[in-house]
């Protein structure tokens, strides 16, 4: 087998390797100087199951056609499996026609995907699960949950509400309050543009309670923000956030610490940013994207990472 990465996350894909046990298989990306990408793979590929992980964030469309060119260089060298690892999988919240004349760029990207070659998409925490029919081919669907439930366990918190900052994030709250047996609360939000969210309700009650936000993704920390905010109006005692993929911008930062959040809980599924002193802890994902490409490898259940 062989293990290929671009420039999207070198160091998570080294420690993906790492803990698989093999190094990085060698491969040249070459910019032109009119910003085409070029690849050539320097291993001999024939025959062999071949693993290129690649997560799709900032800056999207540079990693995206980076791995396409990947997939591509890949596949005409005849190995006997393609597996894409998008340990974030980027354009996913365009996944819906809700707007008259407007694309769904996730299935595009999808698409994309299959096109250039990829015989199976091994990926963590989509902004939405019905992405995975979007594929024909298999995909492995990986959650973060148990690598940041058993740290928000570690905390030892008392009573605990686990609070969805928008409605479309209560399947997956509900999943983190069922594993830490906590309450469950809901914030109706409103997006007034891509950087700017307003808190309108709370559905649940808070009051005196240590909650967590938890959400796939945070970028502007806008929905985060708010959440806290309205949270604190309605006497939550301490306010934390569990988020899978921390495509936070600086701004994004400074506005987390201005907020009552005492503690952002991500991964580094995406490159981390200068956190500097900023209130954040982040953990590591590749002993879980290792397993998963292991248990493929060897025709295994991946299912059985999903237990806490
Ligand atoms: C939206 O449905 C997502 O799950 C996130 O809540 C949202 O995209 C976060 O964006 P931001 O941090 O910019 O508010």
């Amino acid at each position: 087998m062989f293990i290929f990465t671009g420039n999207a996350h070198r160091k998570l894909a080294e420690e993906i390797a790492k803990s698989v046990g093999i190094p990085l298989g060698k491969v040249e990306i070459k910019r032109f100087p009119d910003g085409e990408i070029f690849v050539q793979i320097m291993e001999n590929i024939r025959g062999r199951d071949v693993f290129i992980v690649q997560p799709t964030c900032y800056p999207s469309n540079e990693n995206i056609m980076e791995l396409l060119i990947m997939i591509d260089a890949a596949r005409r060298a005849s190995p006997s499996r393609i597996t894409a690892v998008l340990p974030y999988y980027g354009y996913a919240r365009q996944d819906r026609k809700d707007q008259p004349r407007v694309p769904i760029s996730a299935k595009l990207v999808a698409n994309l995907l299959v096109a250039a070659g990829t015989h199976r998409l091994l990926t963590m925490d989509l902004h939405a699960q019905q992405i995975q029919g979007f594929f024909d081919i298999p995909v492995d669907h990986l959650y973060a949950a148990p690598i940041l439930v058993k740290y928000l366990r570690a905390q030892q918190l008392s009573d605990v509400s686990i609070v969805a900052p928008d409605p479309g994030g209560l399947k997956m709250a509900h999943a983190y309050s069922t594993l830490l047996g906590a309450g469950l609360a809901i914030v109706a939000k409103q997006r007034k543009s891509a950087t700017e969210v307003e808190a309108l309700n709370l559905v649940g009650d808070v009051k005196g309670c240590n909650c967590v936000i938890v959400d796939d993704l945070t970028s502007t920390a806008g929905t985060l923000c708010e959440a806290a905010r309205i949270l604190e109006e309605h006497g939550a005692k301490k306010i934390y956030a569990a988020v899978t993929h921390a495509l936070i911008s600086d701004s994004g930062i400074e506005r987390l610490k201005a907020s009552p959040i005492e503690k952002l809980v991500t991964t580094n599924s995406v490159p981390r940013n200068d956190w500097h002193d900023g209130p954040v802890e982040v953990l590591s994902v590749a002993k879980l994207l290792g397993k998963a490409i292991m248990r493929i490898r060897n025709n295994q259940s991946v299912s059985s990472l999903f237990k806490i």
